[in-house]
Formats: structure tokens, C-alpha cells, sequence
């Protein structure tokens, strides 16, 4: 199935009076069961198109359709709905709560989303390596457990589609890597449907397939021999 097709669409950002046009005539399918993985330099609209696909952002031209729908059907209400139980996010900086617990971090996601069993936090914390730590707080637990936490809690509803800006981008080696297992992990076993943003082309051998960015145009799309 195609989870996200976009055709000649175009994202456009207004800086004082100057219309910038970040992302250009963007033709895109993105499939069940892909990982793809989103390259290109800083500044060349990658965290931009993860924003568009993932409904976050609008288009400003083209077309974009989310699970088969056209992106101007949904209704901000659809909208939410959608970002609350199809898709998962993670973002470079974790975004966690500092006062709450890793436990209390995922409750809260579990509680927005409310369409799993409880005993799907125990199930993720576990996942992820991370059930005895899930009373400390994050301030406790070193960069690369807070962004395990963040990927956990992404999955808290089971979505269709994981979007991941950079999750490795504040990380060392070690974390970064142990990061993109976790990612193949859900990819291979889980079946997940991975759309990374990534700075470094030695995480492309996780992915199914690359994508490359250059002022806002696609000037690579390869499928990746995994
Ligand atoms: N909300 C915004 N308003 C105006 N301009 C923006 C906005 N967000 C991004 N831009 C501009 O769009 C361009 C692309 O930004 P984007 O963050 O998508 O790049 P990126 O490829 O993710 O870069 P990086 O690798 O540094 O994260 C940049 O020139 C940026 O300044
Ligand atoms: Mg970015």
C-alpha cells in the first residue's frame, strides 16, 4: 500500500517579505515496510518534508495524500487524530518532560492516544532495554536511554509509519548505533514503516532506501540493498 504519495508538491516559507520556496516540486511514494532514510546538506529542506509528510506542516502547492487520503480531506481534527494514532515522531532533542518519569513520560503519550493496553508500556519499556529504568527521570539516564524512551514512547500507539528527525544527531557512536538497531529492529521484526532523516550516509546500510535532498529538490531516490 502507499502510505504517502506526493506529486509536484511544493513547500514555501515566508521570511519577512521574502517567499522562500524550501522544498520543490517534490515527487514521492512512500510504501508499507520501507526504511528510507533521508539524506542531503543542512539546510536542504530534510526536517521541512518530514514535517509535509507527516501532517505537521501543510503544502503550499501540489498534491500530498496520507493513507490514501488527500491532505486538503482531513479536517485539523482528522488531522490530530492522525498524528495521535497512525504516525510516530522522534525528534532530534528526545522532547521528553523533565519532571516526569520515564514511566510517567510514556503514560502521558499512552494517555493522549488511548487506544492500546496499559501493558503496552511495560511491552516497549522492555523493547528498548529500558523497564529498570522506568522511575528515573530523565535528567538521570544518558542521552542515548532518553532518546530509546523517545522511540518507546513514538510507538505507544502502534503507528503505521515512524518519522525520526536525526534521532542520532546528539549522540556518540555507540548511542547513534545502538539507536539504528533498535530502528532495524522494528523495521525487521516489527514490520515498520521508517521514514529517517539522517547526517550520516554510514546509517544508510540500515536503510531499504535513500533519498537525497539538495535546495529543496530530490536529486537521489535508490533502493538500497539491505
Ligand atoms: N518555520 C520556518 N520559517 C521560515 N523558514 C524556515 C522555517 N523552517 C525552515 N526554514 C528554512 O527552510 C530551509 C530548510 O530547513 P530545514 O530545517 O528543513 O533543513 P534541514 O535539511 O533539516 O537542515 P539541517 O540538516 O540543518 O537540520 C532553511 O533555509 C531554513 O532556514
Ligand atoms: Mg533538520
Amino acid at each position: 500500500m502507499d502510505l504517502i504519495e506526493c506529486k509536484k508538491m511544493n513547500k514555501n516559507y515566508q521570511n519577512g517579505k521574502i517567499e522562500a520556496q524550501i522544498l520543490k516540486e517534490i515527487d514521492l511514494t512512500i510504501h508499507t515496510s520501507e526504511f528510507v532514510g533521508i539524506t542531503g546538506p543542512s539546510g536542504s529542506g530534510k526536517t521541512t518534508l518530514l514535517y509535509v509528510l507527516s501532517g505537521l506542516e501543510k503544502p503550499s502547492g501540489g498534491t500530498l495524500s496520507l493513507f490514501g487520503k488527500p491532505i486538503g480531506d482531513y479536517s485539523e481534527t482528522d488531522l490530530s487524530e492522525l498524528r495521535k494514532r497512525r504516525i510516530g515522531f522522534v525528534f532530534q532533542f528526545y522532547n521528553l518532560v523533565p519532571n516526569l518519569t520515564v514511566r510517567e513520560n510514556m503514560m502521558l503519550a499512552w494517555i493522549i492516544g488511548k487506544n492500546q493496553d496499559e501493558t503496552i508500556i511495560d511491552e516497549l519499556l522492555q523493547l528498548v532495554g529500558m523497564k529498570e529504568f522506568q522511575n528515573h527521570y530523565p535528567n538521570q539516564i544518558s542521552g542515548g536511554m532518553q532518546q530509546r524512551i523517545a522511540v518507546a514512547r513514538s510507538l505507544i500507539n502502534d503507528p503505521e509509519i515512524l518519522f525520526a528527525d536525526e534521532p542520532t544527531g546528539n549522540l556518540d557512536t555507540k548511542n547513534g548505533k545502538d539507536i539504528m538497531e533498535l530502528l532495524r529492529k522494528l523495521h525487521r521484526e516489527n514490520g515498520k514503516t521508517i521514514v529517517l532523516v539522517t547526517h550520516s550516509d554510514d546509517y544508510l546500510q540500515y536503510c531499504s532506501r535513500n533519498i537525497k535532498l539538495v535546495d529543496g529538490m530530490i536529486v537521489k531516490d535508490e533502493i538500497l540493498s539491505l
